[in-house]
Formats: structure tokens, C-alpha cells, sequence
């Protein structure tokens, strides 16, 4: 799932952030019990940059993956704005921001940036055959004892799994935009995951100041399943005329005291997203309750995807 701005409008901000503290408390920063001392974040964009972001301030030396040395350049230079906000904001000091961009180096190999790491975050499009592939050349390049985890949303995670020699060291670390501010980490087991690993994982997501969620691998996961089906019928509540966007917005804000509507989450998330989603959960589930509300088929088939494209629910400036 994609973003939430649930953060923003809780007030949530980057003093929450609590990057190289841990709940386990007196471990050393950058590293963990179960031996986890460095991290390659493969895909650099909204997702990738953030949790090099909070990999890297928790004391990790962390390499980022991207493509081209631009795109990389890229996520450095919005990773270096964060921070410099935080530091306004008095959040962390000038010495932190400068310590944490000291322990991020790039790459543009992923064979040779999992050589020698113990655990691959992989952040790249939401699209299963470029994961494969990706997951193929990790699979034999890394060491042996390497977890693979990935932030997919809605890719399973035991599909993924099964295109390495390695499913027991598969497992999903679901971060949620805009990571550096959004607590939740949904860990997901694939069908073989270890135990172990599970624990590692969870182990790091709090070492990076996360709260740790787990869930077995399932359309959806506990986070997708429960919100689309609420965008989805928040939709036909339009789509039917019971209710304009802002009026079903304002019920769901003011009502369920949820801090942002349906619609404007829709729009934040992205249509094409949410829609790709419901797909999911339709295809995974076989179960009408997922089907996709016309409207919403409509909106993403006329380019009105929301924030990125300016209209969506809602106009953007
Ligand atoms: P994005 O499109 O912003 O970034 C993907 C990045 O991966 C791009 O910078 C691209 O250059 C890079 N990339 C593509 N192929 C690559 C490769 N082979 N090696 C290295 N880098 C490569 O995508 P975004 O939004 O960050 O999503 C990434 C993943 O996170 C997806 O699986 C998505 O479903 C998931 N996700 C997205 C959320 C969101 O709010 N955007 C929230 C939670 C999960």
C-alpha cells in the first residue's frame, strides 16, 4: 500500500523517528543479535531512499542499488534534504546528518553490492517479472546466509521466493510512505520462511525504530486487504450517488475519525495503484467483494490517477 499521509495529519513528524534507539535498547547501534551489521537497499525512489534513509541514520552501513548513477544521485539528494530538515527542526544534529550520509555508498550492481552483505532490501517497481529477475541475479551472488527481503505490496512473497535456491531466507519487509515518518512495518512470511530469519528481520525493524508487524503471506497482507476494500466502497458510494467525495471523506474524518478520507488517500496512493491492488485481491481471492468499482476502472482509463497526475477525487495544483 502505498503511502499513507495518515502520518501527517496525526501530527506524526519526524521527531517520531527513532532511528539507532532500540526497543531492545542496550544493543549497538548498526548492529543486531542475529548478526544482520550491513544492509544493500536495491531501488532508490519513494520507497528505496527512505529506508536507506532510516537504515542508515540506525548506524547501518547501507548500499543503494539503482540503475543509473543519476537516479542514485537522485536519492541521495532527497535523502540529504530530509535530513537537513530534521536538523533544522532540531531533530537530529548537523554531526547525525553527516554520520549518516557517511555510511551510504551506491552502486550500480546488484551482483557485486549483495557480494557481501547480510541483508538485501529490494525496493524496484512493483512488477513481477523485474523482480525475478532481480531476485535470480541476488540469489547467486550473495553469500549463503544473506536474507533477501522485499517491500512489495501485493507481489507474494512466497512466488518471489520460490525463484531463488534460498526460500527460507525469503521474507517481505513492507515499509509505508513516507518511511522515514510511518512507524508500521508489516513482516511477512512467505510459505517457507524460517523462523530465524523472521526474527532477524523483526529484530531490525525495530533496531531502525519500526514497529514490527507480522503476517503470513496472504493477497493483500493485513494492511491492502483491509484498506482497499474501504477506498473501494467509498468509491461506489459515488459511483451509486449516495454521496459526493468530499461529503464521504468528511463522514469517514469526522465519524470514524480517520485523519484522512478515503478518497483523498485513493488520490495520494495513486488510482492505478489502488486499482492493480483490488486486481490482487480479486484474482487472489476469486471473491466478488474485491471487484473493482466501475468508476474507479474509469478514472484510471482517463489518466486521473490522483496527485501524480493532478486530478483525481480531487484537483491538484
Ligand atoms: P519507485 O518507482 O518510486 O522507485 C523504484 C526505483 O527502482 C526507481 O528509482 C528505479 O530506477 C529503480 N529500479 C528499477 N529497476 C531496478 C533494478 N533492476 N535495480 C535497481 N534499481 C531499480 O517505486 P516505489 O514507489 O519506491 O515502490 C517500490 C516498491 O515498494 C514496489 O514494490 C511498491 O509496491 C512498494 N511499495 C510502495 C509504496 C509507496 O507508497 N510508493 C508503499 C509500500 C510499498
Amino acid at each position: 500500500m502505498e503511502s499513507t499521509k495518515h502520518s501527517s495529519a496525526e501530527g506524526t513528524n519526524e521527531h517520531q523517528l527513532n532511528a539507532g534507539t532500540t526497543d531492545a535498547g542496550t544493543r549497538e547501534p548498526g548492529t543486531t543479535d542475529a548478526g544482520i551489521q550491513s544492509i544493500t537497499v536495491i531501488g532508490g525512489g519513494t520507497m528505496g531512499n527512505g529506508i536507506v534513509h532510516v537504515a542508515a541514520m540506525s548506524g547501518f552501513p547501507v548500499t543503494l542499488v539503482e540503475t543509473k548513477q543519476e537516479y542514485a544521485d537522485r536519492a541521495l539528494l532527497t535523502i540529504g534534504k530530509n535530513l537537513t530538515r530534521m536538523v533544522t527542526k532540531e531533530k537530529i544534529s548537523q554531526e547525525q546528518m553527516d554520520q549518516t550520509l557517511g555510511r551510504i555508498h551506491t552502486s550500480l550492481s546488484p551482483a557485486e553490492a549483495v557480494a557481501n552483505t547480510d541483508l538485501v532490501i529490494e525496493a524496484i517497481p512493483e512488477q513481477f517479472e523485474l523482480k525475478k529477475s532481480l531476485f535470480d541475479v541476488i540469489d547467486q551472488h550473495a553469500p549463503e546466509h544473506t536474507i533477501l527481503a522485499s517491500n512489495t505490496s501485493s507481489i507474494s512473497i512466497t512466488k518471489l521466493a520460490a525463484c531463488t535456491r534460498r526460500p527460507p531466507k525469503v521474507i517481505g519487509m513492507h515499509f509505508f510512505n513516507p518511511v522515514p515518518v510511518m512507524k508500521l512495518v508489516e513482516v511477512i512470511r512467505g510459505l517457507e520462511t524460517d523462523d530465524a530469519v523472521t526474527q532477524a528481520v523483526t529484530e531490525l525493524a525495530m533496531q531502525m525504530g519500526k514497529v514490527p508487524v507480522p503476517a503470513n503471506d496472504s493477497p493483500g497482507f493485513v494492511s491492502n486487504r483491509v484498506l482497499m476494500p474501504m477506498i473501494n466502497e467509498a468509491i461506489f458510494t459515488v459511483y451509486e450517488g449516495v454521496a459526493t467525495a468530499e461529503d464521504v471523506d468528511q463522514v469517514m474524518k469526522l465519524g470514524m475519525a480517520h485523519p484522512m478520507g478515503p478518497l483523498r488517500l485513493a488520490d495520494f496512493i495513486g488510482l492505478d495503484v489502488c486499482l492493480d491492488i483490488l486486481h490482487v485481491l480479486y484474482d487472489g481471492f476469486r471473491d466478488p467483494k474485491y471487484r473493482p468499482c466501475p468508476l474507479l476502472v474509469k478514472m484510471v482509463d482517463a489518466g486521473k490517477l490522483g496527485n501524480k497526475t493532478g486530478e483525481g477525487f480531487y484537483k491538484y495544483g
